[in-house]
């Protein structure tokens, strides 16, 4: 019966309300490609301008395209590269690749995907060597050149002559040589991986093993701290001579143009009124730096909370609900795309960050126990004061009845006494507090403690293998995975991936055991590689990094977002990972 009325009560959590809100819910999902690219007509004709060249058979000039994350880099490349595959008459000349690097972080996977585009399915996904990929990849390119244009019989590796190229711009041929316009979009990845010079000078280079073939790149990156030209080899920034295309960030008016055209499309007449637009509008502008991906979210949340309250249009309490849906999803969305290291350094700051606000707390919870006692004191060195007033008063009156002439100068010494003795205490107290309080470094993280907790978890989870291995050898393999730490080692400080408990996780080095135990994603790491992930993890705008002056070269670290949702999402997304690869290897 219970149950009954618990499906009951579901599937009606489940039925469209019956006046729905949507004409096209997909059209505010965060890959949809919107048919109008708004606001970037400079930046469109700039990338034209400087690819047009191939399409008449020149090697177009190689791009870079910077600005901060969603403003519009991807969606303008999708554009250029969808309008180039449209063009009528330029028979394939120009062949634009796009490869997002998020995914496609190895040369392998990079050629892979350019495989794909050129031949029209995937390579095998293991046993050829990149060699042969890229052997498969320019003979693609080569018969390329015979299937869209006119065939030549050309079989060898030769470069067209100079008479030869004289006579194919006289015939009109030399359009019909394919050029690769490769775009490695979010190149930050590449480079963090340690990939971006290989795969760029085996792309820039292409023509020196394989002569004939011709690749310009496009750069795609939205980290404006980093510096291409010291991130890759001279020899590769020699020969990509980028010319740059800068997006600016979006004004208010033009992120409430674009919402209100996507509104238009999204859902009918009157379901987001002017007002909201500009409630959201401003809500996303009050975030730094500005995101139209949280804009675009909250439209949507916004909407489908209207849609579940059964409302007819969207109201500024649907707005209020939505807002805090949609940073926690943008944060899941970044998270997800992390490695295993940058996850866990992440959620480790996040730890940290957490202690230092508890510290905080804590030292603010002090101030206000010394600003009482404090307060306690000064009362009471006003009513011994009043006091000894009234019993001076009472005194010298009478003094005046038996005509005496006397001072009561005692009672004042001791009422000095007792005061200074209170305020040393407070003044203690607060010297303490202002340590604690006004010393960035003490609240906030800094990369040398993070560092050294994170050398503390390495070594933690060395004694752990070395343990579990032991308790395997002896066959106590179960006792051993759910034991706590031996005791002596641990400086009390836990991090997010010390495994404490049994939980059952992604992989274990006992196949037998039936309490597998999260390995730590790092075995060691080196300050310089541990500096490069927190330089990631900047990149994404999930922490900042300030250089603090001080001893020892230390900067204090800013979590972007509240620590707690950090954390939930860290483990959310690795406990989501861990079943994936259950799965993958039944
Ligand atoms: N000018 C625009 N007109 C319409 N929609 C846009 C425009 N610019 C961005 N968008 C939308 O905003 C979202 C983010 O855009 P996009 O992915 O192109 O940003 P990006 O600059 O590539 O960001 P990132 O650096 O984070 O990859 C997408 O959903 C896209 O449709
Ligand atoms: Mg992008």
């Amino acid at each position: 019966m219970q149950t009954d009325t618990r499906i009951q009560s579901f599937s009606r959590s489940l039925r469209f309300s019956d006046k729905p809100l949507f004409k096209d819910a997909d059209i505010l999902e965060c890959d949809h490609i919107p048919d109008q690219v708004l606001f970037r007509d400079d930046e469109l004709e700039e990338l034209a301008f400087l690819i047009r060249p191939g399409l008449r058979g020149q090697r177009p000039a190689n791009i870079l395209c910077r600005g901060l994350p969603a403003t519009g880099k991807t969606t303008c490349i999708h554009h250029l590269f969808a309008e180039i595959r449209h063009l009528p008459g330029t028979g394939g000349t120009l062949i634009p690749v796009y490869v997002n690097c998020q995914r496609s972080r190895t040369a392998f996977a990079v050629f892979s995907t350019i495989y794909q585009e050129l031949v029209g399915h995937a390579p095998p996904s293991s046993g050829i060597p990149l060699r042969r990929l890229m052997d498969a990849v320019a003979k693609a390119l080569q018969s390329g050149r015979q299937s869209w244009g006119e065939s030549r019989g050309e079989t060898g590796r030769r470069s067209p002559t100079q008479s030869e190229r004289q006579s194919e711009r006289q015939s009109g041929k030399q359009s019909e040589r394919p050029i690769l316009l490769v775009c490695l979009d979010d190149i930050h990845h590449l480079i963090h991986e340690g990939t971006a010079t290989q795969i760029l000078s085996s792309l820039l280079r292409i023509y020196l093993d394989y002569p004939g073939c011709r690749v310009s790149v496009i750069l795609v990156e939205s980290d404006l701290s980093l510096d291409l030209s010291r991130a890759l080899d001279r020899s590769v920034t020699s020969s990509l001579c980028a010319q740059e295309v800068f997006f600016a960030p979006y004004t208010a008016t033009q992120i409430r143009g674009i919402l209100k055209e996507r509104a238009r499309q999204a859902v009918y007449p009157g379901v987001v009124a002017p007002v909201i637009l500009d409630l959201i509008t401003d809500r996303t502008t009050a975030i730094l730096p500005v995101d139209l991906r949280v804009g675009l979210d909250l439209l949507k949340r916004s909407i489908l909370r209207a849609e579940r309250a059964a409302h007819p249009a969207v109201t500024e309490e649907d707005v209020a609900a939505a807002y805090g849906d949609a940073r926690v999803t943008y944060l899941r969305g970044l998270v997800s795309g992390l490695t295993g290291k940058e996850r866990a350094l992440l959620s480790l700051i996040a730890e940290m960050e957490e202690e230092a606000r508890v510290r905080e707390e804590e030292a603010r919870i002090r101030e206000e126990e010394a600003r009482i006692r404090e307060e306690e004191a000064r009362k009471r060195e006003e009513e011994t004061r009043n006091r000894e007033e009234a019993r001076n008063r009472e005194e010298s009156g009478l003094r005046e009845t038996d005509e005496l002439d006397s001072s009561g100068e005692k009672g004042e010494s001791s009422e000095n006494d007792e005061n200074d003795e209170n305020s040393d205490i407070s003044k203690n107290d607060s010297i303490d507090m202002i340590d604690m309080i006004d010393d960035p470094m003490k609240r906030r993280p800094t990369s040398g403690q993070i560092y050294s907790r994170l050398q503390e978890m390495i070594e933690e989870d060395h004694r752990r293998r070395r343990s579990l291995d032991a308790a395997a050898k002896a066959g106590e393999v179960a006792a051993a995975t759910c034991a706590e730490p031996e005791p002596g080692y641990s400086t009390g400080k836990r991090g997010a991936h010390t495994p404490t408990s049994c939980t059952p996780t992604s992989w274990t080095p006992f196949p037998h055991t039936p309490f597998p135990y999260t390995p730590f994603p790092y075995s060691s790491c080196s300050y310089t590689s541990f500096y490069e992930h927190l330089r990631s993890l900047e990149s994404y705008k999930l922490i900042g990094i300030k250089g603090v002056q001080g001893r020892g070269k230390t900067s204090a670290i800013t979590l972007r977002y509240a620590a707690a949702d950090v954390k939930r999402l860290c483990e959310a997304e690795e406990a989501r990972q861990g079943e994936g690869e259950k799965m993958e290897k039944r």
